[in-house]
């Protein structure tokens, strides 16, 4: 099986509030986008496809040489389908991985691959949640709390069969989704779950940049 994997790298970055994009904000002197393909190549996925900020293009290829680089959209399910438009023909099946997961460690993706090559259509890595879940009105007061067993949290890379994912993409042309898995849901395909890891997190708040600045001198992991 021929895998490529897509990174959607060109969000705004709105809720961590730097003067560039997320993918460039660095960590150790490196952009996000750079820490999120390398760990795709230590994972052995040789063709990378990254959807860049508009106003980033060239820095993204200087940044990402190895990887193709192509303009990103106005939502993240637009940048994904641009990206996917670059896949090589021969490609059997996609991961999909957040430039702003600098982290992931080789093992998440390998437990990926391995669902896929077992013969998933479509797989996420997730998280039990470790807080209690409440349903909160817009008055502020709660409404109900929410049986946390059976909720997890969805991190990437999410795996796809090629074919599964482009139709996805195709069918659901209007609204955007957080994750590609929403729009293969909708279509009707079942998504498996493999255990995701802490490390895979997703830096999304000034909080997240200063854990991943201190995991990467080392700090407390
Ligand atoms: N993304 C993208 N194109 C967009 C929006 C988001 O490629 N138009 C990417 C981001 O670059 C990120 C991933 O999707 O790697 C996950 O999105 P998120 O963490 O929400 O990043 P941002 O949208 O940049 O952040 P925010 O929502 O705080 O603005
Ligand atoms: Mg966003």
């Amino acid at each position: 099986m021929r895998i490529a994997a897509i990174v959607p790298a060109a969000g705004r970055g709105e809720r961590l509030g730097q003067p560039v994009p997320k993918a460039l904000v660095q960590i150790g002197g490196l952009p996000l986008v750079v820490h999120a393909v390398a760990a795709l190549f230590q994972a052995r996925i040789d063709t990378v496809v990254v959807a860049a900020p508009l106003d980033a293009i060239d820095d993204v290829r200087r940044m990402v040489p190895r990887a193709a680089v192509v303009p990103g959209g106005a939502d993240r399910r637009e940048s994904v389908r641009n990206a996917l438009a670059a896949i090589p023909p021969d490609v059997d099946a996609v991961l999909v991985h957040d430039a702003a997961r600098p982290f992931v460690p080789d093992d998440v993706v390998r437990r990926v691959l391995d669902a896929l090559q077992a013969g998933a259509a479509a797989v996420v890595p997730v998280l039990p949640l470790a807080d209690t879940v409440k349903r909160v009105g817009g008055d502020g007061v709660v409404i109900e709390t929410i049986d946390r067993s059976t909720l997890r949290a969805v991190q990437t890379p999410q795996g796809f069969r090629r074919d599964v994912l482009a139709a996805a993409h195709a069918a659901n042309a209007t609204y955007d989704v957080t994750d590609d898995a929403a729009l293969v849901e909708a279509a009707g395909v079942p998504v498996q779950t493999v255990p995701g890891d802490a490390r895979a997190f997703k830096v999304t708040t000034p909080w997240d940049l200063a854990v991943a600045e201190s995991l990467w001198k080392g700090g407390p992991a």
